[in-house]
């Protein structure tokens, strides 16, 4: 049996979007949490979302999705009181301008600099390390799109990891939040590729194994 969730998704943006259409398309329950609601009204209404504001969509949640800018996610966390051990899922990278590389690290990372300021929150990072783009159907790439997901608690972990593999990802358990420190440079890897090098965005990280 597959358990469904309220989702606080907290933007409404390229990666708020994408993750919304898929999870609303599994069932679970998804209010967006943005600071104009009227703004992001008919996209919710389009993927059969609610919408209001941050403390609305935290109201009844019991997973909250920071899919925001790095720094409006530093003070979301910091101005809930009590997280109430809520799930929180940093899908953040501290990128800098332009895209020019990242703001912070390799000795923290922006999910640890969150779980720092989130009172009572189990913080996992996760969805950061692929194009909005693969999010929203990623059975749709060839090959299983490669997701990890990082956090101090074990249980987060599991959580967090049926969830994504529900999405349709190929979920891979990273250990501790520091684990983060990996992997947004590997974000980074992703956005050097798509950018710089000229790859462009339609393409995941994928696993391949020996078989023996
Ligand atoms: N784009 C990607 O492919 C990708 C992939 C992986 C990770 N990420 C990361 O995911 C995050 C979101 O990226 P994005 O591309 O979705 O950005 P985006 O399209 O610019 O969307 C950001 C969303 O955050 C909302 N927002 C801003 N401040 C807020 C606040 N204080 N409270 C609630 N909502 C707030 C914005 O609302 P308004 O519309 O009202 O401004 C907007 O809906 C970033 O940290 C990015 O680095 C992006």
């Amino acid at each position: 049996m597959t358990s469904t969730h309220t989702i606080a998704m907290l933007g409404a943006g390229n990666v708020g979007a994408a993750l919304a259409r898929n999870l609303i398309g599994l069932g679970e329950r998804v209010r967006f949490g943005v600071p104009d609601p009227q703004k992001h009204r008919a996209l919710a209404e389009t993927l059969g979302a609610d919408i209001g504001s941050v403390a609305d969509a935290l109201d009844a949640a019991d997973i909250a999705i920071l899919a925001v800018p790095y720094a409006a996610a530093l003070d979301i966390a910091a101005a809930v009181p009590d997280w109430n051990q809520r799930i929180l899922i940093d899908a953040t990278n501290p990128l800098n301008p332009g895209l020019a590389g990242l703001a912070l690290g390799p000795s923290t990372s922006a999910a640890e600099q969150l779980a720092a300021r989130a009172r009572n929150a189990r913080v996992v990072k996760c969805f950061n390390t692929t194009g909005a783009e693969n999010m929203a159907d990623p059975r749709r790439l060839d090959g299983g799109v490669f997701m990890p997901l990082a956090s101090d608690d074990a249980e987060a972990r599991a959580v967090v990891s049926a969830l994504v593999a529900r999405m349709g990802f190929d979920a891979a358990d990273a250990g501790a939040l520091s684990a983060a420190r990996y992997l947004e440079p590997f974000a980074m890897t992703w956005i050097h590729f798509a950018f710089a090098a000229g790859a462009g965005r339609d393409w995941a990280f994928s696993r391949v194994r020996r078989s023996r």
